[in-house]
């Protein structure tokens, strides 16, 4: 394939992924959480964000279609171990026909404790709207990432400007700030519908 009937068939790929995504937002809008997969520069800043080196052990949190998936395979040089964790049917199937390689697994956050099978991850990455969740249900997912991850371990998570000031959010930075040593933020990525930014923070 040459470099233009290449970058033609990304281009497509892309956009196939991109109604896929808004097909999961009008059959689950709750859970899906926003209308548009995350840019190609929010994906760029979360993958630059993450301190994880080939061999490791990530876990993804919502991937969605696999805006941040793609580039956090890339980053692990077809070595170590990537779950992808994510309750949409729609987004499943599509995660799975991109990434065959990838551990994608049909199921809630909540629950990546017990597919990690007794080992813990060096990074859990989220694209989760943790805005939109209540608090129970942020409590649940926090606390499984927390158990997930290794003593050294950082979490990386995204957030939307807008919601900067809904009580949810107020309270996952709250979540955050009270359970890892060290917490930061990013300028505001504003290539990004809506725009937002990205929290990393680390156990130690
Ligand atoms: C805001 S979208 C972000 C998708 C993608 N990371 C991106 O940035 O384009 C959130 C995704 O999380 C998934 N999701 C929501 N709640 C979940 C849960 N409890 N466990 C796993 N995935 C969940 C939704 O189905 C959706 O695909």
């Amino acid at each position: 394939m040459n470099n233009k009937t290449g970058g033609a068939a990304a281009a497509r790929l892309n956009s196939n992924s991109a109604w896929r995504f808004v097909e999961a937002f009008i059959r689950e809008p709750l859970s899906v959480g926003s209308f548009w997969p995350s840019s190609p520069e929010l994906a760029r800043a979360v993958a630059d964000h993450c301190d994880f080196k080939p061999g490791d052990t990530v876990a993804e949190l919502g991937p969605g279609t696999g805006s941040f998936t793609e580039l956090l395979l890339q980053r692990l040089h077809g070595r170590g171990r990537l779950l992808a964790m994510e309750l949409s049917e729609t987004n499943i199937a599509e995660l799975r026909r991109r990434f065959p390689h990838c551990e994608t697994i049909h199921d809630t956050a909540e629950n990546l404790p017990h597919h990690l099978n007794g080992t813990r991850a060096k990074c859990v990455v989220s694209g989760l709207a943790w805005g939109n969740m209540l608090p129970a249900m942020q409590d649940r997912i926090f606390n499984a990432m927390l158990e997930s991850l290794t003593p050294d371990g950082q979490f990386v998570a995204f957030a939307y400007v807008h919601a900067g000031w809904f009580p949810t959010t107020l309270r996952f930075r709250k979540l955050m700030s009270g359970r890892f040593a060290r917490v930061e933020r990013t300028p505001i990525i504003w290539r990004n519908l809506p725009p937002a930014f990205v929290y990393r923070c680390w156990r130690s």
